[in-house]
């Protein structure tokens, strides 16, 4: 017989959304457990995504900045070398601590961890089966109520076969032990713009195919525009407007083959490394969820209503692995908004108001309304710029590419959007996000006292703008 065990919360996968709303359950007086089937906590984020990519970013940016800009600063080092095996083990060790982080957090708030992999048996019960250094026989769970947060992976391109080695996803491409004279990218969207810019900085020629005519994913177009110039000048070369017809690999080298989607013009671009990095999408299996008839809509995701509830009230999804965009700090958002409405019948996300940052290097972050956006539902706005150029602090920091741009509403001088491209833009964006949440207008963030010299102060510059005349440009 197998064993058994009865949980008031069971949920399913350990990344942001499932471990967050795990310990929030658990805060909430729930005996509560998680299932994780990678063998370490913190899902794609913490071991494949958002942390080991941030490592590589920061530490290029280093590199870059020391060889190439200390001696406009007055310093001078001599020798700058990259030792690519300290450099990937420094962020194997980040992703080490984090990841071991969240089994302490468990602990102390007494989460059971299940390492297994998780499947439906039926309505309130979740069999637990073994993986290699987990749980050792098969658990059948019983719950009264079940989160699904089972993340998303890499959506393949028709015919090209990813070896990690040559021919990489997202994931091969943060562990390469050698730097590739040229890298192809097919996709210019987040990953592609982020990991050509750890490469671009170390030396590589990276090229990047996209097939809409503007790189930049869901960013505002004139934002989109302004990192297309500033990734260019850093090396980069872009081929938009281009669609991918086939990879090959011939021993160390890939041939990429491309034809322009407006001249039919094919081209062949050789490669030591192909990523692609054309989306992701929602990952279910070993779920079981057909057994008890989940629906999943035509892009695989597991569907739900308002308050995270498939058609059983008491299981609920949240993460990539259902609608919205793919990213931790949603995930997490809606595990506690879940684990709150599991105890309370309440909790909320505002879909209007989630943040998004590129880490390249000026950053790019943006919340709320593009103007594109504005332009298409018909809604009257002013804007405000602030470019800087015009701000003390990126002066006195040599570091001045970029600008802000607030966008608000005509009449009421709301705030319905914010797009800052420039150093620190990501954390910037936090307070564009705090006004944005409080309904404030742009008079109102203007009017609040920014401390001077700092690069907020061209966000208050630009809310100026906005409805008024900046004071410093
Ligand atoms: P996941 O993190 O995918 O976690 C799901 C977990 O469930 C996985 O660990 C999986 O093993 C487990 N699982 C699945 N099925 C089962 C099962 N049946 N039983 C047991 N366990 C199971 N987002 C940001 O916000 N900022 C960033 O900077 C950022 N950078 C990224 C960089 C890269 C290279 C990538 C690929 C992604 C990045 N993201 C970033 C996106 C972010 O990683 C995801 O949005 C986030 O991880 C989603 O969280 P989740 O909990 O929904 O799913
Ligand atoms: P993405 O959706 O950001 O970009 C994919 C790009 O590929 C788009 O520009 C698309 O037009 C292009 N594309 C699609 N099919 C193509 C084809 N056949 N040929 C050429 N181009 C094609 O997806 P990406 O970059 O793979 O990232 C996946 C997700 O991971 C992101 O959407 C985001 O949610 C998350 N992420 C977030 C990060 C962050 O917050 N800093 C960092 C990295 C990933």
């Amino acid at each position: 017989l197998a064993k058994t065990a009865k949980h008031d919360v069971v949920v399913i996968g350990g990344g942001p959304g499932g471990y967050v709303a795990a310990i929030k359950a658990a805060q909430l007086g729930f005996n509560t457990a998680c299932i994780e089937k990678r063998g370490t906590l913190g899902g794609t984020c913490l071991n494949v995504g958002c942390i080991p990519s941030k490592a590589l970013l920061n530490n290029t940016h280093l590199y870059h900045q020391i060889q190439h800009d200390s001696a406009n600063r007055g310093i001078i080092v001599d020798n700058v070398k990259m030792d690519i095996v300290k450099f990937q083990a420094a962020k194997d060790k980040v992703v080490k601590e984090l990841t071991g982080g969240i089994e302490m957090l468990f602990k102390k708030n007494g989460v059971t961890y299940y390492k297994g992999n998780g499947s439906f048996e039926g309505e309130h019960e979740i069999k637990v089966s073994p993986v290699p250094n987990g749980v050792e026989e098969e658990v059948i769970l019983t719950a009264d109520n079940i989160i699904v947060a089972t993340g998303s992976e890499v959506t393949p391109f028709p015919g090209i076969t990813i070896d990690e080695e040559r021919i990489v996803s997202s994931t091969g491409i943060l562990s390469l032990k050698e730097i590739p004279k040229k890298l192809a990218i097919i996709g210019g969207g987040i990953i592609g713009l982020e990991m050509g810019s750890v490469y671009a900085r170390l030396g590589s020629e990276v090229t990047i195919v996209e097939f809409q005519p503007a790189i930049g994913a869901s960013m505002d177009d004139e934002v989109a525009k302004a990192t297309q110039k500033f990734l260019t000048k850093q090396g980069f070369k872009f081929k938009t407007s281009t669609k991918v017809l086939g990879a090959t690999r011939n021993g160390d080298t890939v041939s990429v083959e491309v034809e322009g989607v407006k001249n039919g013009k094919k081209e062949t671009l050789e490669a030591d490394v192909l990523l692609v990095a054309i989306g992701r999408r929602p990952y279910v299996q070993g779920l079981n969820a057909e057994k008890i008839g989940l629906d999943v809509d035509k892009r695989g995701r597991l569907v739900i209503d308002n308050n995270f509830n498939t058609k059983f009230p008491h299981i609920k999804v949240i993460g990539d692995v259902t609608f919205g965009p793919m990213l931790a700090h949603k995930a997490e958002e809606e595990g506690v908004a879940a684990a709150e409405i599991i105890k309370t019948g309440h909790g909320h996300v505002n879909y209007a108001n989630i943040p998004s940052v590129m880490y390249s290097h000026p950053e790019v972050a943006w919340v709320g309304k593009t103007e594109q956006e504005l332009k298409q539902e018909g809604i009257k706005y002013k804007s405000g710029k602030f470019p800087f150029i015009a701000n003390s602090r990126a002066k006195t920091n040599l570091d001045t590419d970029g600008f802000v741009k607030v966008l608000i509403d005509a009449e009421s001088e709301r705030i319905l959007g914010a797009h800052i491209i420039g150093p620190n833009a990501g954390e910037m964006i936090a307070e564009a996000g705090l006004a944005l949440e409080y309904g404030a207008s742009a008079e109102d963030v203007a009017r609040v006292c920014h401390a001077h010299p700092t690069l907020s102060e061209a966000f208050k510059e630009a809310n100026l703008a906005a409805f008024s005349k900046s004071i410093n440009f």
